[in-house]
């Protein structure tokens, strides 16, 4: 089977009800993304970011995955495929998508802000303070924010070096180390790109550009996919 990459963005949970993050001037459901998104953030007032976090995991708890998370599911018949989302949402697990890496961690987990990296999983529950770790510190959201390092990177990079192809959904491409993950994939092997209004990457390689919403784009690209790899599929 020849792999394939999704690398997805905020847009392939859009039209799940999610609000995507650079649609109104940085604001990120009324918040100035580095309030809520920053070590800084949470040191100036960690309740505010305990229940912004809160709200998020609600809303994504509610929303449900749509037909372009369930398109990159379907991709499995055909293709090794493996999903790297900068999304904390969990709509690509409950599409039924096997191999997942979240590079911006997870709004379901929880961990502390000492030492211990163990993660807590989070089913109904939220996060307050005096919430306590197993080393005794606060709990925080399992979330990268601006100016944190990005463990997942390493893994994520792995896979995209032994791609054949890397289809790309609804994300800015401005925010980095995620963004130059289109730069690891090895020269003539194509770059698909969903995306309403994109950021075309400058990239040296094939390029096929998908101007649509994810719903509508996914379906497209699944055929062009399929016709690139001379795959057919009855
Ligand atoms: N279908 C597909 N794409 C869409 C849709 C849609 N229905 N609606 C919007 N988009 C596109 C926009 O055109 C834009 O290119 O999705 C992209 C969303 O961009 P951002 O809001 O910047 O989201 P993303 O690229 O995922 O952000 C990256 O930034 O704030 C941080 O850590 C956060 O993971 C996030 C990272």
């Amino acid at each position: 089977m020849k792999k394939l990459v999704v690398f997805t963005g905020a847009g392939v949970s859009a039209e799940s009800g999610i609000a995507t993050f650079r649609a109104s001037d940085g604001l990120w459901e009324n918040h100035r993304i580095e309030d809520v998104a920053s070590p800084e953030g949470w040191a100036k007032d960690p309740s505010l970011v305990l229940d912004f976090y809160n709200m998020r995991r609600a809303q994504a708890r509610k929303a449900m995955p749509n037909l372009a998370h369930e398109t990159i599911c379907e991709l499995e018949q055909w293709f090794d495929v493996v999903v790297v989302t900068q999304n904390i949402d969990n709509l690509h697990e409950r599409a039924g998508s096997r191999r997942i890496i979240h590079l911006h961690g997870s709004i379901f987990h929880a961990r502390g802000t000492g030492k211990n990296e163990e993660l807590v999983e989070l089913h109904s529950e939220d996060i307050q303070i005096g919430d306590l770790a197993s080393d005794g510190s606060q709990l925080r959201p399992h979330i990268v924010w601006f100016g944190e390092s990005v463990p997942m990177m390493d893994f994520a990079i792995e896979e995209v070096l032994s791609a054949d192809a890397l289809l790309v959904v609804g994300t800015s491409l401005q925010v980095y180390p995620a963004a130059s993950l289109l730069t690891y994939l090895p020269s003539g092997k194509p770059i698909f790109l969903v995306d309403p209004s994109p950021s075309i990457p400058s990239v040296g390689k094939n390029l096929e550009v998908i101007r649509t919403k994810a719903v509508e784009g996914l379906p497209l690209v699944k055929d062009m996919l399929l016709r690139h790899f001379n795959i057919t599929t009855s």
